[in-house]
């Protein structure tokens, strides 16, 4: 590749995304304004390039390590045709950063903000030519997962997308454009599979082992929900929510849990933290879930049900095409299935049976039925 790649941050993320770089064959200016950050994501890389060698997944450790340049002075980007940057989630911060960069890098260089929850047309409006702005999101591990999320700003120049989507297939990923709303396609469509599960775990329908279960054993997914806000960790994943939910002028779809906030609150954050719905301490008792295969299915089509409305909704809005949609969670995070392809397996029917069941139950708001599915319900259509 003949452009040099700039990251700025170089924490979890932007070490990833510049190690996903240069093995892709770029040069990577890796920039930091905290000395012992740039000094860490060094010897990181270096400690994961000489494993990689070990198991022989790549040629010469020290030949790649070279193609890394750590920095902690911004001017080191100027000769960048890319700037990737992965800071803190700031706005302030963000703009200040974007505004700074574009007086030491040429006109063309392209500006990516890595941002999993900030809108990236008001990263994009601080820039004085935002039209080479635009959002890659890379998901955690960045080298690991195949997924990236490309997002166009308003301000966006026609044909950067498309070259960018180009770019990332290249560097090996998995590109799905979505559209700059409030978690992109994973973080918004993913909202139900946390939300529902408390919601069903509040109400006391079951509990969190036999939730967990249920959607494990019965819907296929590889970690229940308990077990997979515990392993992100209640200091990411509620604030996510909590981020979604204010984003969505408080649509009730997205509220945020009580018994979520309460963990973080108590600083129970998860499986770092030793406890956080479960207790990961030496010799804790562990809960066994309740065997009940029908109360399973019915655990699980609920839950089900709502992340297809999600997806379904999300389609009618135009956030990303069917196809992406479905890339989106089955390779960023690791559905079983896509879910308008679930839904075109179970049919609009029951997915409407299910969601105006409950909404007849609740009359509550976060439980309408999109309108694409009724729509496709009433010509029979399917999504693919
Ligand atoms: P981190 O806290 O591990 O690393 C951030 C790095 O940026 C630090 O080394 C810090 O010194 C540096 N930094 C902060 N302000 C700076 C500035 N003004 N100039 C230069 N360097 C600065 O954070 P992490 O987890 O790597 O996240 C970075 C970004 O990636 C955030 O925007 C986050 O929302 C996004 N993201 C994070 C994911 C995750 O799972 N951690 C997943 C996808 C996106």
């Amino acid at each position: 590749m003949e452009y040099l790649v700039g990251v700025i941050g170089a924490g979890a993320m932007g070490s990833g995304i510049a190690q996903v770089a240069a093995m892709a064959g770029h040069n990577v200016v890796v920039y930091d304004m905290d000395a012992a950050a740039a000094a860490q994501s060094r010897t990181s890389l270096e400690r994961t390039l000489q494993k990689l060698a070990e198991k022989g997944k790549i040629g010469d450790a020290g030949a790649l390590m070279s193609r890394f340049r750590f920095v902690t002075e911004m001017n080191a980007l100027k000769d960048c045709g890319l700037v990737i940057e992965a800071i803190v989630e700031r706005l302030d911060v963000k703009k200040r950063v974007f505004s700074e960069v574009e007086q030491i890098v040429a006109e063309d260089c392209i500006l990516a903000t890595n941002t999993s929850s900030l809108s990236v047309t008001s990263i994009a409006a601080a820039c004085s030519r935002p039209e080479r702005v635009l959002g890659l999101h890379f998901f955690n591990p960045a080298p690991l997962m195949a997924l990236v999320e490309v997002i166009p700003a308003v301000q966006t120049a026609p044909g950067l997308t498309d070259a960018a989507k180009t770019l990332m297939s290249a560097w090996g990923k998995i590109p799905v454009i979505a559209r700059d709303t409030p978690g992109f396609i994973v973080n918004r469509v993913a909202r139900p599979f946390y939300g529902e599960a408390l919601r069903i775990c509040e109400e006391g329908i079951a509990d969190m082992a036999t939730i967990d279960k249920a959607m494990t054993e019965t819907a296929g997914f590889r970690m229940g929900p308990f077990t997979l806000m515990d392993y992100i960790g209640h200091d990411v994943n509620y604030v996510v929510t909590e981020t979604v939910f204010q984003s969505f002028f408080y649509d009730p779809r997205y509220k945020p849990s009580f018994s979520q906030k309460r963990l973080l609150e108590a600083g129970w954050l998860g499986r770092k933290a030793g406890r956080g719905f479960y207790d990961y301490r030496e010799g804790a008792p562990q809960q066994e879930p309740v065997h009940d295969p029908a109360l399973w299915t019915a655990i699980s089509e609920r839950i089900i049900a709502m992340l297809i409305n999600e997806a379904a909704d999300a389609l009618y809005l135009n956030i990303a095409a069917a196809a992406d949609l479905d890339l989106a969670m089955t390779r960023g995070v690791n559905y079983p299935k896509g879910l308008l392809q679930w839904c075109d397996e179970w049919s609009t029917e029951k997915v409407l049976a299910i969601l105006d069941g409950l909404y007849n139950d609740y009359h509550e708001d976060r439980y309408r039925a999109s309108i694409l599915l009724r729509k496709m319900n009433a010509i029979g259509a399917k999504f693919f």
